[in-house]
């Protein structure tokens, strides 16, 4: 198995690249150019952006210059907090189509529930997906109680669950629901924003396979069956991060990083989101 051919299947029928390739603070044409250029190179075909990272335009661009067919590609983008309520997220997402010079995307989440227009965000989500505008729906940063909520009145529910998710932040809880529920969790900060590369327990087992910390972080995200979508502007680093395929990390060396965990987020704590309305 490589990157390049491990997908996972949808609740909805539709597949997705296990790993793929984060692009948040990927600014400046030329960086994103060569970014997506390596990374396409090394395998990877998911590409996450958000309307909140501004670069859309420069992700549509690279793809068109770079020549990378359409249907080679699996591509997410993210409603933000002002764009929620029904009419404002389909025009948000028009508009996002029109920068990614794209008919549709792969992907569309919630970025974060608010719960100013909670089910009028879901509701527009079903009928784009409906339009076509989409293939998939799901959303981000939802902790079951959202999930539960959701469901009082979802005709579809969400197939993807993008949540921060690390060594040091494992949320096993949210995980079993998730599998329980048949949606998929999706890593964001896989690597905790590089604050856990140097855990001692990762070096040694970073050692023993002769890989590096990061190496070993992703590899526990792949067995443990969720989706991750790490990001780097350094070619070295993004080919590395897609080379994880040829060891195996035991259920000893899996316990270890599970117990890692301390509760710690790098991001907002979704309920206060939920609560304010905004991130904060
Ligand atoms: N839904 C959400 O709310 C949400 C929130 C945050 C992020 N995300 C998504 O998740 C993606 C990934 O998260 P993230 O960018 O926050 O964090 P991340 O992928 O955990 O870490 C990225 C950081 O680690 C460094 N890095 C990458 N590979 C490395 C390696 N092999 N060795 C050492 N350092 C390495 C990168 O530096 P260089 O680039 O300098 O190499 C960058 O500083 C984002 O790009 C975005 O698409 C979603």
């Amino acid at each position: 198995m490589s990157i390049k051919d491990n997908y996972l299947t949808l609740a909805d029928g539709n597949q997705m690249p296990q790993e793929g390739f984060g692009l948040y603070k990927v600014d400046g044409q030329q960086t994103m150019n060569d970014a997506i250029q390596n990374a396409y190179n090394d395998g990877y075909r998911l590409f996450d952006t958000a309307q909140l990272y501004g670069n859309e335009d420069a992700v549509g661009t690279a793809f068109k210059q770079l020549d990378i067919p359409r249907d080679q590609i699996f591509v997410t983008t993210k409603v933000a907090e002002e764009n929620q309520g029904y009419d404002k997220a389909i025009a948000s997402v028009k508009e996002s189509l029109k920068k990614l010079q794209m008919d549709y995307v792969d992907l569309l989440l919630v970025h974060w529930p608010i719960e100013r227009s909670f089910f009028e965000t879901w509701q527009a989500f079903e009928d784009m997906k409906k339009e076509g505008l989409t293939k998939s729906i799901g959303v981000s940063n939802f902790e079951m109680i959202h999930l539960q909520y959701l469901a009082t009145q979802a005709n579809e529910m969400p197939v993807v669950d993008q949540v921060e998710l690390h060594p040091l932040l494992t949320q096993k809880p949210l995980l079993k629901f998730n599998q329980e529920h048949h949606i998929i969790t999706q890593a964001w900060s896989p690597l905790g924003r590089g604050a856990v590369l140097g855990e001692d327990v990762l070096k040694e087992i970073a050692a023993a396979h002769g890989k590096s910390t990061a190496q070993v972080i992703l590899r526990w995200h792949l067995q443990c069956g969720v989706s991750f979508i790490p990001k780097s502007v350094h070619e070295a680093r993004i080919a590395q991060n897609a080379d994880i395929y040829d060891f195996k990390l035991s259920s000893a060396e899996m316990e270890k990083i599970n117990a890692l965990n301390k509760y710690q987020r790098t991001g907002d704590e979704p309920e206060l989101v939920y609560e304010y309305n905004q991130q904060y």
